[in-house]
């Protein structure tokens, strides 16, 4: 595991250098594709990139990490929507390029195991970009969640929920209480992990990743066993290490 502690700035431009290197020396490369608000600098940066040096996303690929259940299509904060209008929209990929996990399915477990199918036909991840959660979740895989884990529908905590609540106007009950999600071994089996973290709410986090046992009460810590991580950190998320 690689730790670089750097202004954000730098951080979101070392992760865009990652995706840029990979995609100009393959560009039908998999990328992985992050919520939350750590990755939305790395996506700006990627698009100033398309638009200023024509960095292409056109023959690459990408797969989401996770998704709520039961938000409406067009809800503005259903993770397809949001990656839509942070990256998808702003570059050039191929009309249905970009897949997630279908929060709306009937079939849930059916979904599951449709959208890990497309993952490993895709020829799996290359690079996946990852943020933490304060409790140490990485996608939405909370504290528990089995260490082997494939996509899945999960609960969210309400530690999750509460952290999420201003994307939904502050309020928690707004926020949805189920989400499908790849599991540990899903985000485990891409071949870069690029985590993000910023700001001292996830200092805790950032040390169990770094430093912790590995261990389901802090899901983060599997990275440990990957053989390649990149985590990319502010001096408020490192201050604990
Ligand atoms: C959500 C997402 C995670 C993300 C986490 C941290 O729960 N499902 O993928 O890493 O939030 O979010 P943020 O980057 O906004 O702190």
């Amino acid at each position: 595991m690689e730790v670089v502690i750097a202004p954000a700035p730098e951080l979101a431009r070392i992760a865009a250098d990652a995706v840029e290197r990979l995609l100009r020396a393959r560009p039908t490369a998999v990328l992985g594709l992050a919520t939350g608000s750590s990755p939305l600098a790395v996506y700006d940066e990627l698009v100033r990139r398309h638009t200023e040096q024509g960095l292409s996303f056109a023959h690459a690929r990408a797969f989401m990490l996770d998704e709520y259940v039961g938000l409406a299509a067009d809800h503005p904060e259903r993770y397809r929507n949001v990656i839509e209008k942070e990256i998808a929209s702003r570059v050039d990929f191929a009309p249905g390029a970009v897949q997630g996990p279908d929060g709306l399915a009937q079939d849930v477990t059916g979904a599951c195991a449709d959208y890990e199918r497309a993952i490993a036909d895709a020829g799996g991840v290359d690079l996946q970009i990852l943020g933490i959660g304060t409790d140490g979740h990485v996608a939405f895989n909370e504290p528990g969640s089995s260490l082997a884990s494939r996509t899945r529908i999960k609960t969210l905590t309400r530690q999750t929920r509460e952290d999420n609540a201003r994307f939904f106007g502050g309020d928690v009950d707004q926020v949805p209480t189920h989400c499908l999600t790849q599991g540990l071994a899903t985000i485990m089996a891409a071949r870069h992990l690029v985590l993000l973290a910023t700001g001292r709410g996830k200092a805790e986090a950032v040390h169990q990743l770094a430093e912790g046992p590995v261990s389901a009460m802090w899901p983060a810590t599997v990275l440990q066993h990957h053989p390649h991580v990149t985590v990319l950190v502010d001096d408020a998320a490192a201050s604990r290490l």
